[in-house]
């Protein structure tokens, strides 16, 4: 089985350590979070990033920061009564679930600890169970992620070599295109669209991956580049406006994205190109697929009309950061890195949406660790109720 890469969150015991990611791939460092101001920062600055990334740190934080507050010699003022908990507890998880608004994955992690809180103090349980039922619960919110993760990449994979063989071609040799990063930095471990691709490379059925840079933030060429390198899964990068020349000439079996809320009728938000390789998919007849968590699915949103778009700062598109190139390694031997401005200064008038949103009607397959769901025969939306 192929090894999971670099991780996007470290722990031991109750210390929980991010890889910076703004500074992969030249430079690995790690930077401790030990407070829930510095999860929020690194998530809103995209130090960590990727939907089940960024809700496995809040968790963890979460739980790390009551376990040391339970462990101090006095016991805390939040331990006096329900309504201290509820007072003390609540406002962190609402500040949270306020660092990045489009990944609903951050939600359903608040709002799950929100239950658990509910349901303990509903069953007259003490203040420290509570306590630490919800601190069980945020480690359990990390730990689930990497078996469904698993899960989901070889129901999607095991399905497409169905759909192929279904369609009378070749379900080995494949070549497969995804976007953004979906691997073990942006999850707990083994990714969900990446995840895919590499249990059909675990299976012996990928030829090759390609992924697009997926501009501004070039999550494809800084970090999907550097998993599938330490994978050593054979793979091509492209720029995101190629992605057209590729389905013309070349024979691509799937595109398989991750994402960040799946509306009820199936309408998907991912990074921003998403909808335009969906599109050009459809155009060429490629099976489009979405690869998540069940808690990635948000059956509260009728359609994707409702689902928060986050526009970055313009100033982000503006930059690039990386290595300094021909490289300049530094006393500590570390490449010395640098961002620059590709644009005019003070240039004005950027858009910058993080994310689109394609429309199920594009979309061939939604994955999650629950199964696979497609549309019926003429339905343009899909029910997603067996896989959510
Ligand atoms: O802005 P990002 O890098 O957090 O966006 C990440 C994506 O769009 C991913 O495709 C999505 O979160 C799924 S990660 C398994």
């Amino acid at each position: 089985m192929t090894e999971i890469g670099l991780t996007s969150i470290r722990t031991t015991g109750d210390k929980i350590e991010i890889v910076n990611q703004l500074l992969l791939p030249h430079t690995v460092e790690f930077i401790e979070i030990d407070t829930i101001e510095k999860a929020h920062e690194a998530i809103k600055s995209m130090k960590i990033r990727g939907a089940p990334a960024i809700a496995s740190l809040a968790a963890l934080t979460f739980a790390s920061h009551l376990s040391a507050a339970l462990e101090s010699t006095t016991p805390p003022d939040f331990l006096a009564s329900s309504q201290a908990l509820q007072s003390y507890v609540q406002p962190i998880l609402d500040y949270l679930y306020t660092a990045r608004p489009t990944a609903v994955n951050l939600g359903a992690a608040t709002r799950r600890l929100t239950k658990t809180l509910q349901a303990g103090l509903d069953a007259g349980k003490d203040t420290r169970t509570v306590a630490h039922d919800l601190i069980a619960e945020g480690k359990a919110i990390d730990n689930e992620d990497v078996s469904r993760n698993r899960l989901m990449s070889k129901n999607g994979a095991e399905w497409l070599l169905e759909e192929v063989a279904k369609k009378g071609g070749q379900a080995e040799g494949l070549h497969v295109m995804t976007v953004c990063n979906t691997g073990s930095l942006a999850t707990s471990g083994y990714g969900t669209a990446l995840g895919l691709i590499t249990h059909l490379h675990e299976t012996g059925k990928l030829e090759k991956a390609y992924y697009t840079q997926s501009t501004p933030y070039h999550q494809g060429s800084r970090l999907t580049a550097f998993e599938l390198q330490s994978l050593k899964i054979p793979s091509v990068m492209l720029c995101d406006s190629m992605v057209g020349s590729l389905f013309q000439h070349h024979n691509i079996a799937a595109v398989v994205v991750g994402a960040d809320r799946i509306a009820r009728n199936g309408d998907t938000a991912n990074k921003i190109g998403t909808y335009n390789a969906a599109v050009l998919a459809a155009r060429h007849q490629i099976p489009f697929i979405v690869v998540a968590p069940v808690s990635t699915v948000d059956l509260d949103i009728e359609d994707g009309d409702s689902i928060p778009i986050e526009h970055r700062p313009p100033l982000e598109a503006c930059l690039v950061r990386g290595a300094l190139y021909p490289f300049h390694t530094n006393a500590e031997g570390l490449k010395e890195q640098a961002t620059v401005m590709v644009t005019p200064e003070g240039l004005t008038g950027i858009y910058n949406p993080s994310f689109d949103v394609t429309p199920a009607e594009l979309i061939t397959a939604i994955v999650t660790e629950k199964g696979v769901a497609v549309k019926e025969a003429g339905s343009a939306r899909f029910d997603l109720g067996q896989v959510a």
